[in-house]
């Protein structure tokens, strides 16, 4: 299903929309969606061929894509990123912080630096990035969207870093939400479950864990990029132009079974593994 057979493929024409980690995965499949209903997207991630070939296949959806390069860890480069956007395209109507990293690691074999690159990554790369958006947002009255995750809320086993980052995420946004609505701007997150084909579910649900996350999803199949892609177009839209503060589980009703299954089933890749 193209989102364009439902909505008015002008619904975004003439806005700004600057996606992080829109190279691949997830926020590409989002990018693919708001560029599908006419908006100008810019898409931001360290690795600039990996965003030229993405921006090659936006541009066939018609409309002006900016790729340009920033570590969300630095706070410099990604005001410079979301300033270009801003001279390029306009100021962001919509701005999505999709950029994270994450790896399956035991706590007691996790380096100081390696929970505090995921940190970095994930939850101070997610202010930085609402942070330098700010002013764009408040001249668009517009809307800032987080990628988050259920590991959130709920434990997942050997992921403590990224767990502790999404959960800051999800804090954070109800924060700037409570800031920012009196500048017309929402904020409000996605929390993704198990997404085929991308690089953070084959790096967390190997193996035994997809047997597990399929036995867990009462909607029986995987996510797909456009259902992410679908509920940032619905958050960021007038549809929800009174929801702000909110998260948003795109996950084919997982979390309902819990993380018991997966988390017996990560034990017991570790225990194979030492
Ligand atoms: N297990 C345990 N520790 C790990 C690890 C793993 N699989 N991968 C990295 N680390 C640790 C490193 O050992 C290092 O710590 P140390 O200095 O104490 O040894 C620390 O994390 C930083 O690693 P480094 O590779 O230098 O960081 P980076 O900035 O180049 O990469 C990552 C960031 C680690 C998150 C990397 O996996 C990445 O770039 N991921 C992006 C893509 C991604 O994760 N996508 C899925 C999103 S859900």
């Amino acid at each position: 299903m193209n989102i364009a057979e439902i909505l008015p493929r002008t619904l975004f024409s003439g806005k700004t929309v600057f996606i992080t980690g829109g190279g691949s995965g997830i926020n590409l499949g989002i990018a693919r969606n708001f560029a599908s209903l006419g908006a100008n997207v810019a898409i931001c991630s360290r690795d600039l061929a990996k965003l030229e070939r993405a921006a090659a296949e936006l541009r066939e959806l018609g409309h002006q894509v900016l790729p340009v390069s920033a570590d969300v860890r630095d706070p410099a480069a990604v005001a410079a990123a979301l300033a270009r956007c801003e001279a390029e395209l306009g100021p962001a109507s919509v701005i999505i912080s999709g950029a994270a990293g994450n790896f399956i690691c035991e706590a007691e074999k996790l380096s100081p630096n390696g929970f505090k690159t995921v940190v970095d990554i994930d939850l101070l790369g997610s202010f930085n990035v609402a942070r330098a958006g700010f002013e764009q947002l408040r001249q668009t009255r517009g809307s800032v969207i987080f990628i988050s995750a259920g590991i959130a809320w709920l434990p997942y086993s050997h992921q403590i870093h990224a767990a502790a980052a999404k959960a800051g995420i999800d804090s954070m946004m109800k924060n700037l939400a409570l800031e920012w609505g009196r500048y017309g701007i929402r904020a409000n997150s996605i929390a993704p479950g198990y997404i085929g084909d991308t690089e953070g579910t084959s790096r967390v649900a190997g193996g035994p864990v997809m047997d597990a996350v399929m036995a867990t999803t009462p909607l029986g199949r995987l996510g797909t990029t456009d259902d992410i892609g679908q509920a940032a177009v619905f958050l960021a839209s007038p549809l929800a132009s009174f929801v702000t503060g909110t998260v948003v589980v795109v996950d084919g009703g997982h979390y309902l079974e819990g993380s018991a299954m997966l988390n017996a089933a990560q034990r017991a890749l570790s225990a194979q593994a030492t």
